[in-house]
């Protein structure tokens, strides 16, 4: 199994992808998450402000100040991927708030088990995803799980492209470094929030099959 898979999902349109930039410009960061991140590793990495609305797809809330009207057109775009899915959009945005590059430190996701998500701005030319062997103990999904640089060993590093959609499993440890600008992507979430490789078991028409050689 790969680490991260690009989906064969359609883009956003032009407009649709600008109302979202729109929208995350508004999104705060908490500074008091930021700084609760920046003790947690004892303040030896710096951490970039975050703002990652509470969705939690079991009760179906999503705290994304999206318009009806939004959310009707992208359920207009990808619902029929997904077939008896209730689906959410959720923006998210990583951004560096202090005058040098930021981390999001490694964490497993809350709540969402398989990310699905649409890099709208990268943040940066040189953003890394980075994937570790660790992966998240036990099966509450309620809260993050965070763990400390020395304890994980990296497995995978990928520079997302812009304008692509990927999936990947939010339950193994994984970062984001280098992020100089803002980092806003939307994600999708699914009714039934399936673990990563039942996902790819579910929807294997959706996993991009690329040639070794580019072509
Ligand atoms: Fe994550």
């Amino acid at each position: 199994m790969n680490y991260i898979e690009k989906l064969t999902l359609p883009n956003l349109p032009h407009d649709i992808a600008d109302s979202l930039l729109e929208i995350s410009r508004t999104l705060q960061h908490s500074e008091s998450d930021r700084q609760w991140l920046s003790d947690y590793h004892e303040g030896k990495i710096t951490v970039a402000g975050y703002a990652i609305p509470d969705v939690a797809t079991a009760g179906g809330v999503n705290n994304t100040p999206m318009s009806d009207e939004l959310v009707g057109a992208l359920d207009a775009i990808y619902k029929k991927y997904f077939p008896n899915q209730t689906l959410y959009f959720v923006c998210n945005v990583m951004k560096n708030v202090v005058d040098s590059s930021s981390i999001f430190p490694p964490h497993c996701d809350r709540v969402r088990r398989t990310a699905i998500n649409y890099v709208v701005d990268t943040g940066g030319d040189d953003v890394t995803t980075t994937f570790y062997e660790q992966v998240r103990l036990g099966d509450d999904f309620s809260k993050a799980a965070n763990i400390n640089y020395n304890d994980i060993t990296i497995a995978h590093r990928e520079v997302l492209k812009e304008k692509t959609w990927y999936a990947f499993d939010t339950q193994r440890f994984h970062s984001v470094e280098n992020i100089t600008g803002s980092r806003f992507y939307l994600a999708i979430l699914l009714g039934s929030n399936p673990g990563y490789s039942e996902f790819l078991q579910q929807y294997p028409e959706l996993i991009l099959k690329e040639s070794p050689y580019g072509q």
